[in-house]
């Protein structure tokens, strides 16, 4: 099964370096590479989140195995993601980099995300679970719960109206949350509960943990999905500042830094 999953992880790896050699990485390929590469981190950081839900839900516990190896590769993708923002977006231009991740919220998300893998990829090893002791390495690695919200919120940022692809993620987020979320709850419930054998009690409980589930998992949902409607261009409202395409030929821009001067505007496409 391991090698299943280094084969499918690998793939898209392997894919961009044959488009590269064959010289076919599309009009604009720092954004194909940048894009594909973000692309295949969310979907493997999901994945391995996904493992112990398969358990919860279905009693399958074989694709435990698979979570550190899905993990580390989901924090190889966002390493090779990141170092083309650095080399091929920035040209390591560090001032530029630090203005970009101060002033765009959706590479703030980014950044903190792989801020909070590293340590996860660094302590993802036998020998350092036991020197932490399982419940301290058990504690450490729910960050990658925020991670992978933050990776989404990334995502839901920088994507344009009209695309999907951030939603759906976001969905697939918080149904793999709510199931844990809700599996603790029941085993807290059960603890709590034990020697209270009455049905009413236990009905009671179960349907508050379903409330307050439904509850948390809108919640959620509404919080990744506002600021993607808050930034929407709306009739009467200030326009919303310039966001969501690689600067090409200068510094980013904001339209705060372009109040009070004449601007022409330039529009083209290419496909
Ligand atoms: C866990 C962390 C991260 C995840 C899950 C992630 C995921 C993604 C995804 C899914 C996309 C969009 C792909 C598409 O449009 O098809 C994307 C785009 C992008 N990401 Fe990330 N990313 C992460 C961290 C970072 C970091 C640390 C940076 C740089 C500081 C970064 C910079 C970018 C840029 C520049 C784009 C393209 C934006 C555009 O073309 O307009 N990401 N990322």
């Amino acid at each position: 099964m391991k090698a299943g999953v280094w084969a499918v992880c690998l793939f898209p790896l392997a894919l961009l370096l044959y488009q590269f050699q064959q010289d076919n990485l599309g009009a604009n390929p720092i954004d194909h590479v940048t894009r594909t590469l973000g692309d295949w981190t969310i979907r493997i950081l999901l994945s391995s989140l996904a493992m112990t839900p398969l358990r919860i839900l279905f009693g399958i516990s074989w694709p435990l195995a698979l979570r550190r190896l899905l993990g580390l590769f989901a924090f190889f993708y966002v390493c090779l993601h990141f170092s083309v923002w650095i080399v091929l977006d920035h040209f390591f231009d560090w001032p530029q980099m630090g203005a970009d991740i101060v002033k765009r919220p959706y590479i703030t998300a980014g950044v903190l995300a792989l801020t909070l893998l590293t340590p996860l990829a660094a302590t993802s090893t036998a020998g350092m679970v036991k020197r932490l002791g399982g419940a301290n390495w058990r504690r450490l690695h729910r960050l990658v719960y925020v991670a992978a919200v933050l990776g989404v919120l990334h995502y839901l940022w920088l994507a344009k109206k009209g695309v999907n692809d951030p939603f759906l993620y976001a969905g697939v987020l918080v149904v793999l949350l709510g199931v844990r979320l809700l599996d603790w709850a029941r085993r807290a419930a059960k603890k709590r509960w034990a020697g209270v054998t009455a049905s009413e009690d236990l009905g009671l409980t179960r349907r508050r943990v379903l409330v307050l589930v439904s509850v948390l998992s809108i919640g959620l949902m509404g919080w990744m999905v506002w600021p993607v409607g808050g930034q929407a261009p709306r009739s009467g409202q200030p326009a919303p500042d310039i966001a969501g395409a690689p600067w090409i030929n200068s510094p980013p821009l904001s339209l705060k830094d372009l109040k009070g001067r004449v601007v022409l505007v330039e529009f083209w496409t290419y496909g």
